[in-house]
């Protein structure tokens, strides 16, 4: 029975795709409200930590272009669909946005598990993703119209390690913990694994979990046993912290590295003191030099009262990258000339050979859509004495 419906499942999706691009063929694109962007991230479920700071970066964006004359006059509108943290949340938000809501390009989604299933979507139906935060080896590959600009855990993973080296040049043992359910964890675990074996150290114990856990008693205990000086892990936002809680409540004492699902001040309350100390490599700094940062930074400020992190920083640049694509379209044919179906082929053609000056530096792309970035950077979180606030500290 199960295959059966899985095939039926699939035959449909492909055939509401299909539709939506007989459908969309006659009309031209809908400008009446401003150019529509779809925004695919995850506002709700445990993966909202690291999706509502992508929302505030693609909401400054949206403001911040438009005020500058949007697209040679036309203003662009972002349009939001929830994915939820799971990849039927990311279909259903992917149909919409194709389908419905007829959206030239999507940002989106939150995770790399996710992406892996609804990308497809949007590439059989010929419109540009750019992966905002997606950092899993492979996403670039999984079609034609699927880019990203963070940059993959090859890059930037290996990172917090060497910072992790020059604090404390003695480590010897490391304890790799990863959660195998998560295809970002599992490909970032990998980089780290690698990483750790490069750098001549020994990796006294694996540890998996789950995203979903909050228990690691058991993964914890095992990990203490095997007496690390360094633990690294890979998993997400809730998970990351109550591990690095509990192993810290179980004597743990070393340096902790947490992955790029762990990126987000949103950990601060899950862990609160025992956050402190905490290394995570960086695709985004606050100090980058640039107008673009400077403003972006000014906003993030001023409505947020702290700096800006990576994952909003991230989801900026993308909604840049495409009002500039669309900007040189439009300076050759009016984007309100094109139909629906055209534009999204011409803006992923486009944004593919730009060179952009964001808040994340310099960027361009590969002919397969791998960002290519220059600078990373590695911060460690420092708490107050009281545990309830803290900071990202940027490593010289
Ligand atoms: N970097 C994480 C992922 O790719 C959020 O899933």
């Amino acid at each position: 029975m199960k295959p059966n419906f899985v095939q039926a499942l699939l035959a449909f999706t492909v055939l509401l795709s299909a539709c939506s691009q007989t459908t969309s063929t006659s009309s031209s694109t809908d400008n009446s409200g401003g150019i529509p962007i779809g925004i695919a991230v995850a506002q709700t479920s445990n993966v909202a930590l690291l999706g509502q700071e992508q929302v505030a970066g693609a909401k400054i964006a949206e403001k911040y272009f438009n005020e500058k004359g949007g697209v040679n006059g036309t203003p662009i509108r972002l349009v939001f669909q929830d994915t939820a943290g799971d990849e039927a949340g990311a279909i259903n938000a992917f149909q919409t946005l194709l389908t419905k809501d007829k959206v030239v390009g999507i940002v989106g989604p939150t995770l790399s598990q996710q992406a892996f299933s609804a990308d497809p979507i949007a590439d059989r139906a010929k419109v540009p993703v750019l992966g905002p935060s997606n950092t899993a080896k492979g996403i670039p590959q999984i079609g034609e119209f699927v880019a990203r600009v963070s940059a993959p855990v090859s890059i930037v993973a290996p990172n917090s390690v060497r910072a992790a080296l020059k604090i404390n040049p003695q480590i010897k043992r490391v304890a790799v913990f990863y959660a195998q359910n998560d295809a970002f964890s599992k490909s970032e675990t990998e980089i780290f694994q690698q990483t750790v074996k490069d750098q001549k150290l020994e990796l006294v114990t694996v540890q998996k979990f789950q995203t979903t856990d909050t228990d690691f008693q058991s993964q914890a205990t095992a990990g203490i046993n095997a007496k690390p000086d360094l633990v690294i892990i890979s998993g997400l936002a809730a998970d990351g912290g109550n591990l690095v809680r509990q192993l810290r409540e179980l004597g743990y004492k070393g340096l902790i590295i947490g992955g790029n699902g762990l990126n987000t001040s949103n950990i601060l309350p899950v862990c609160k003191a025992l956050c402190d100390g905490i290394l995570i490599a960086q695709a985004y700094s606050p100090e980058q030099v640039g107008e673009v940062n400077k403003a972006f930074r000014a906003a993030y400020q001023s409505q947020f009262k702290k700096e800006p992190p990576q994952f909003s920083a991230q989801a900026f640049t993308a909604i840049q990258v495409y009002v500039e694509a669309l900007k040189t379209i439009d300076a050759q044919t009016k984007v309100a000339q094109k139909t629906l179906p055209e534009l999204r082929v011409a803006l992923n053609q486009t944004l593919l050979k730009g060179q952009y000056e964001t808040p994340i530096g310099a960027i361009s792309f590969t002919p397969e859509g791998e960002i290519v970035q220059k600078e990373f950077y590695v911060a460690q979180i420092k708490m107050d004495a009281d545990g309830n606030n803290g900071k990202f500290a940027f490593l010289k």
